[in-house]
Parts: C-alpha cells; structure tokens; sequence
C-alpha cells in the first residue's frame, strides 16, 4: 500500500517570503556545504560501525513483541507501564496519538477487548495511591523499562507495585512481570533473571530518548492493537529520504539546518513546536526531550564550553494562539516555530446552522471544525511571516501509524544531525547526573555520604524564605 508522506515546508523562513532582516537566503544553507557534507559522513560511518543503532530500528524483527503482545491481550485486563524520560515519553506519544482520549472508557465496548493501558512515569505519591486504588493487580501486567537498569524512580515505583501484587495475590507471579531493559547489563537484567520475568531487550547502542521504535514504545502500542509494522514502515520510508545527503532533499538535515542557522546567528534560542492537533500533544513532548536533552551541552566534543541548545517549547493550537501567540507576533525575536498541521482528521464535524442572522457567528454556519481549525493554523503562520517571525510548518497526511513512524524517525535524524553541527555529543545527558548524585546521597545510597552532607550544608545556609 502506498505510504502518504509528511512534508516539510520552510518558506517563511526565508528572505523572499518574510524578508532581509528576518529570513535565511538559499546562500546561507548552501555556505554551511562543507559542515553538511562532514555531519553526513560522520553519521554514516556511525551508523555502519554499530555506534548509532536507532538509523536501523525500521528493519528489526518485531516478532517477538507482537507475540508477547498477542498474549498479554488475551491474558489481563490491565497493563500498566511504569519509566521515565525516553522510556516512557514515547510509548505515551504512540498511544495519545492513535488512540482516543478516552480509551480506557472505551476498552470491551464495541472494538476488540484489549487492556486498560495506565503509564506511570513519575514518583507523585498520590498519583501511585490512585492507581493502586483503581487497578485489580490480580488483572494488571506490570511493563518496567529502564535501559539502565537502576534509575531510581522506575525502580521505586516497581518496587511499590510488586510488592502491592505480592500482598494481593500472595505471590510474586513471573508471569505478571516484563521487564524492557539493556540485554546484558543493569540491575533489572539481574532482577529478571533471578525472578524469571519475561523480557525485552532494548538494543545497545540505542539511548532512552532515541528507544521509541524499540520495545519501549512498541510493546504498549502492539498490545492496544496498533500495527507496529506500518509505525517501522513509516520510519523506513523516512530513513530513504533522510540518507539523502542533499540537503535540499532531506526534510531531517534540512530542518536541523535551520534551526542552527537561526539560532547560532540570530539569536532564536527558543525553539516552538506548535500542533494544531491535540492527538500530537504527547509527541511534541518527546520531542522537548529530545531537543532539550541531546543538543542543551556545556561542551563541546574539542572540551571547550559551548552552552549549546534551543530551548524547545510545547505549543497547541488552535488553544494557544489564546495564550503564548502575543508573545511569538510581537516578544523578543528570540524564537523559530514549528507547525504540525494535519490535513485530515478522523472525524469530520458540521458547524450548525444557527444564528446566521447574527453577523459575528453566522459567517461560521455551514463550515466544519475541520476548516476552522485549518484557517486558524494557515491565519496564524501568515500573520507571524509578515511580523518577521520565521515559521515552517510539518504537513501531515493524516494521523496514522506510518506517518507517526516518519515522524519519529525525522526528528530522531535532525537531533543527531543538527549534534554533528554544533560538534556535541547528542547522546550523552551529563547536566542530568549531579541531580542524580544528589539525590542517591539523600536517599541513603552507600558511596553518596558526602552529597548527603552536601545538601545538608545548603539547607542551614538557607534564610531567604517567607
Ligand atoms: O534519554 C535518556 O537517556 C534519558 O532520558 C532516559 O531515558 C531516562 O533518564 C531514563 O533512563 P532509563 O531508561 O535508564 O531508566
């Protein structure tokens, strides 16, 4: 079946369209040739030895996960995913783009009876008491993914919700547990050997925020009856495109291009990711992640400091051009903004006729939500243009499983691609380890005493509270 493709359209950021003072020239991309070229190869011959895996994602074997899927569906009635950061961003972007937001109401009603699906990627007591008060643990499969193995919030939280289990069903039941973790080391792989959970292997090579195509966010979306095949599909149809090494072929080159240029030469250090969609709200939340995380570095791959990064921002239109839009038309010029628009809905719905003697409403009798909503996004991107505010806007077909593949798989490249640009690592997350340390020392972890007294030292120094 012929895939529909997502399209990348930059025309309002470029000097013909929104002018000299705003805009790039066709020159200023082809100046940076020579760094393009170098990224390009760099990232092949990272690709080809092993050191990069996520490029190759598109081409496993995902038997495994659909049969383990298969059977989890046809054995609980919930199926609760416990991670953090990367590993669960993406399995919660894949579910709240495909599936309603009422799924679970939905579950056994009409379709297909498939689990309740519940993710729990933080450590809010109160939100653990809930879903220990809700769920039937006799019913429940407990999904814990950790490529480390050890982070202390999903190990945390597992541990409360086996416990939880042992005390309902007297039993710790190996078949309740499945454990998506590194396929050698870390202490979950110990965890799982030891109790005989199931397991899935997150490929080495293949870092939380970069793990969506694996069974991190593949498992969840199997068991809720999405094909994972078309997802992969999608992905390979974008790894042809973005192996391109012309730039002005390549969507993922090209859109990592210009958010460099604008950042490292005008300035715009903030970078908006605007869905006109609210089914793409969660998959402009694993993007923050991945922009922010992989490129916001100190230094630089020579050791110099650099301060790399935009700081990426989640926008949903048409609800915010009712709250941050004043501030992109006429704030700092300090941003770029992406637009996801999506050009067909599910759902088609008629404004009523009512009221079309009222002047102020009855111009929208006869449309449907559909064109308003598409007006609003075109109205928006226009006005921002001719104030100078360089946007471009990502088409989507339609919301499907293959063209969220092409998503993921675009954004995953223009992260890596736009690292090589800046000469970061973008796979690395070492801002993220002095909190950890810290954290380790307050909770008591054996070799952390002296950030333990650390933070103690702080909290006598502190007097500016009232
Ligand atoms: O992208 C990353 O590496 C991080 O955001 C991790 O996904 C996050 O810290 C969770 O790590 P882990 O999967 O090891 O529990």
């Amino acid at each position: 079946m012929e895939q529909k493709e997502m399209r990348l359209d930059f025309n309002f950021m470029m000097r013909e369209q929104i002018g000299d003072d705003s805009g790039l020239a066709a020159e200023d991309i082809q100046f940076l040739g020579g760094h393009i070229k170098r990224v390009h190869d760099e990232l092949t011959a990272k690709r080809s030895s092993g050191e990069i895996a996520f490029f190759d994602l598109p081409y496993q074997d995902t038997g495994p996960i659909k049969s383990l899927a298969a059977d989890i569906a046809a054995t609980f009635d919930n199926f609760l995913l416990i991670g953090i950061g990367g590993s669960a961003l993406g399995p919660v972007a894949i579910h709240n783009a495909l599936h309603s937001p009422f799924y679970n109401q939905r579950v056994g009603k009409g379709g297909k009876a498939r689990p309740r699906l519940y993710f729990l990627d933080n450590v809010d007591p109160d939100e653990t008491a809930v879903l220990l008060e809700i769920l039937d643990l006799k019913k429940t499969v407990i999904v814990v993914i950790t490529k480390s193995g050890s982070t202390a919030e999903t190990m945390a939280s597992f541990l409360v919700l086996r416990e939880a289990i042992r005390k309902t069903t007297g039993r710790i039941d190996p078949a309740q547990i499945i454990a998506i973790t590194d396929p050698e080391t870390g202490i979950l792989r110990k965890m799982a050997r030891q109790e005989g959970y199931r397991t899935l292997d997150i490929p080495g090579g293949v870092g939380g925020r970069f793990s969506v195509l694996t069974p991190v966010g593949l498992l969840s979306a199997a068991v809720s009856g999405v094909d994972i095949d078309e997802i992969l599909s999608g992905a390979a149809l974008m790894d042809r495109r973005c192996s391109n090494p012309d730039i002005w072929q390549n969507p993922a080159y090209m859109k990592g291009v210009l958010e460099y240029l604008f950042h490292t030469r005008e300035g715009r250090n903030i970078s908006v990711l605007m869905a006109y969609s609210e089914a793409l709200g969660s998959i402009i939340e694993w993007y923050v992640q991945l922009w922010a995380e992989s490129l916001g570095k100190k230094y630089g791959l020579d050791g110099r400091a650099v301060y790399a990064g935009q700081t990426p921002v989640k926008a949903i239109g048409a609800t915010d051009q009712h709250s941050q839009i004043q501030l992109y038309m006429e704030g700092p010029h300090d941003k770029t903004i992406t637009f996801l628009r999506v050009e067909e809905f599910n759902t088609e719905i008629p404004i009523p006729e009512a009221f079309e003697e009222m002047e102020g409403i009855g111009y929208l009798c006869g449309h449907t939500l559909n064109e308003l909503i598409h007006a609003e996004q075109r109205a928006t991107e226009v006005a921002l243009a001719r104030a100078g505010r360089p946007n471009c806007r990502i088409d989507i077909p339609a919301i499907t499983p293959s063209v969220i593949g092409q998503l993921f798989y675009m954004f995953e490249v223009q992260t890596a691609f736009a690292g090589g640009l800046y000469k970061i690592d973008p796979f690395d997350q070492p801002g993220v380890e002095e909190g950890k340390r810290l954290t380790f020392g307050m909770m008591g972890r054996k070799g952390f005493e002296d950030k333990k007294r650390e933070i103690e030292g702080i909290q006598k120094n502190s007097r500016y509270v009232i």
